[in-house]
């Protein structure tokens, strides 16, 4: 979503900026812009619609250069995404970029024109520039100025402010939008992610909710919401710039995909014993918060909220404990009855959706026993206001459409399942044994699956002219079925449905015919057979079959029906198998089809706003 880099520094700090920029593609956006101090001591921007190489091919063509500025991407919210929306906003001669939305931009938007301020876009961003220079007049100070003017925004901001009065600074303030400050040695830095900044630093001061922030090259003050000075604390990464590379790979979602089996190991690391899993992996008091637990609520968003529904097939069969799901958007403005010792789990690959994280804040005011969150990103907002953390170890994940991500999700929701069972003695015998040997066996099942690139290839040509394709699955392959529609939909812009086959003969079965091929996946458990007669239905009806089925569930090619062979896998596991074949057949159909497979139109990676 909407990213944010800024720079005061002795040198011209446009190409930072815009590497900056670059670095944050991957969140998508649909617009450019940047605005910079110049050495001629005028404000200059540059805007463009579209990829941040269009911007950089316009400063190409007309440089601006200068020792302060501000840049961002935008993710269109209000306005459509055209140069005049995009950010940086003037008013007068200072410059603001935004992320995050402002709920009473139109009554602002009144107030101001009252004033005499003109508008020049159709964006709540604008407001605040109009509303901070009017502040400026009377106050004077760029950071004073900036206090005043949060005070009357309702909704979620991170902002980056520049203004030609005071060049020697720039000032932000963060509400419900991450911001990062790169300290440097002589220059600083801003940033909505710090990846963004890792060309020039490795230390990073994070800010705060309600925090504002005066940055100059060689100073950095914060105030708190309270509006009294703070520090602070000083992160300092040791593992050099993370390269963002797609190595051999042709897209990050293929390398990601590929990444799967050694991800998983780093995600079981340290977390099993001989025949145990580790329940501190969870937090020093995880043993004690998870004897408590009678129930959980799980909370996420997109793939996360469905790797939180396989978590309750787990949760509920193998350790016996009632479990609600929901999506974040949902949940946080419902009226919701909470069980007593009920625990609260957020996932999260980006520890920063906002929906999450409101259901997060919303959840402490309810009486929950405890939160936990899994996340990828352990300096993430989500991290730091849980009680728990469980880190998938999936490393970076640049592809907008998730992957890696959902299959350490699991990973960690059955870690998580197995401790609550083993703390509260509530798994069957030799279970917990039996599956952390299945567990550390999974990153070898994860290579066959993946050794299977190349059929799932060739099955994806049936797909490259179809408008339109059923998911189907039994069980906790449901979820997986509902993620690999998810993942077909966002890259290739085919529709793409999820069904329990189970509800087949209730609405969808009216859909099926020659046009309509039919995805499902197939273990060898014990709703096998009742799946094949749902396929027979299909079948029926003319529809083609996509099946990836176990080796042993005797499922063969025939007329209309193809079967694609998986290893054989226990079957609480097999929902992190089956996820696999169903990436590699959205990518190849989005590689057949020639869209944008690693940033989808009008998607984001980062929903940091509701
Ligand atoms: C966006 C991303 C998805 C992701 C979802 C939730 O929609 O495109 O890939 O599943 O947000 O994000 P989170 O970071 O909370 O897992």
């Amino acid at each position: 979503m909407c990213g944010i880099v800024g720079a005061v520094a002795e040198r011209n700090i446009t190409a930072i900026l815009v590497e900056g920029l670059k670095r944050l593609e991957y969140r998508g956006y649909d617009s450019a812009g940047v605005a910079v101090y110049t050495n001629d001591e005028k404000l200059e921007r540059l805007r463009r619609p579209g990829k941040v190489s269009e911007l950089e091919q316009a400063l190409a063509e007309e440089a601006l250069v200068g020792r302060l500025g501000i840049a961002h991407t935008r993710w269109a919210t209000h306005g459509a995404p055209c140069e005049r929306n995009a950010h940086p906003h003037f008013s007068g001669d200072l410059a603001v970029v935004h992320n995050g939305i402002i709920e009473n931009h139109e009554a602002l938007r009144e107030q101001l024109k009252a004033l005499g301020y003109v508008f020049t876009s159709d964006t709540d961003t604008e407001v605040i520039a109009h509303l901070l220079n009017h502040k400026l007049k009377d106050l004077r100070d760029l950071a004073v100025a900036l206090k005043a003017t949060v005070k009357e925004l309702h909704g979620a901001y991170g902002l980056a402010v520049i203004s030609a009065q005071q060049p020697d600074r720039l000032v932000a303030a963060r509400s419900g939008s991450p911001l990062v400050i790169g300290l440097g040695l002589g220059e600083n830095f801003l940033a909505s992610d710090q990846l963004a900044l890792r060309q020039v630093t490795d230390r990073f001061m994070y800010l705060e909710e309600g925090d504002i922030a005066e940055i100059r090259r060689d100073s950095v003050q914060i105030w708190d919401v309270a509006g009294q000075a703070v520090e602070r604390q000083t992160v300092q990464y040791s593992d050099g710039a993370e390269a963002a590379d797609k190595g051999e790979f042709r897209h990050y979602m293929l390398k990601e995909i590929h990444e799967q089996p050694s991800v998983v190991q780093r995600t079981l690391e340290g977390r099993l014993s001989q025949n145990q899993v580790l329940v501190q992996a969870f937090g020093p008091q995880a043993a004690e918060l998870f004897a408590k637990v009678r129930n959980v609520q799980i909370v996420a968003c997109g793939t996360s909220y469905h790797a939180g529904m396989v978590a309750r097939y787990w949760l509920e069969e193998l350790a016996g404990i009632p479990c609600q799901v929901e999506v974040a958007s949902e949940f946080r403005y419902r009226k919701v009855v909470v069980q007593p010792d009920t625990l609260f789990v957020t996932i999260s690959q980006s520890g920063e959706t906002a929906d999450t994280l409101a259901a997060l804040r919303n959840a402490k005011e309810l009486g929950f026993l405890a939160s936990l969150a899994i996340c990828n990103v352990g300096i993430s907002s989500l991290v730091r206001e849980s009680d728990l953390t469980l880190l998938t170890q999936a490393g970076r994940e640049i592809g907008v459409a998730s992957t890696k991500a959902f299959t350490t999700q699991l990973v960690g929701l059955l870690l998580l399942t197995l401790s609550l069972g083993q703390v509260r003695g509530s798994l069957a015998a030799g279970v917990e044994a039996t599956l952390v040997e299945e567990l550390r066996r999974l990153p070898t099942r994860l290579g066959e699956a993946l050794a299977m690139d190349s059929t799932v290839e060739k099955i994806a040509e049936l797909f490259a002219e179809k408008n339109h394709t059923l998911f189907l699955g039994r069980g906790a392959q449901f979820p997986v079925a509902m993620e690999g529609a998810l993942k077909l939909k966002e890259i290739s812009y085919i529709h793409a449905e999820a069904y329990p086959a189970g509800e087949l003969k209730h609405g969808p079965l009216a859909l099926v015919d020659n046009d309509m091929p039919v995805v499902t996946v197939a273990p060898n458990n014990e709703l096998l057979e009742k799946l094949k007669s749902n396929l027979q239905e299909v079948r029926a009806r003319g529809g083609e079959l996509i099946v990836f089925a176990d080796e042993k569930a005797g499922m063969t090619n025939g007329e209309g029906t193809h079967v694609v062979q998986m290893p054989h896998i226990h079957d609480i596991l097999s929902p992190i198998l089956y996820t696999v074949p169903l990436q590699l057949l959205s990518y190849y159909v989005a590689v057949l089809k020639g869209t944008d497979v690693d940033q989808p139109r009008n998607l984001a990676k980062s929903v940091t706003v509701e």
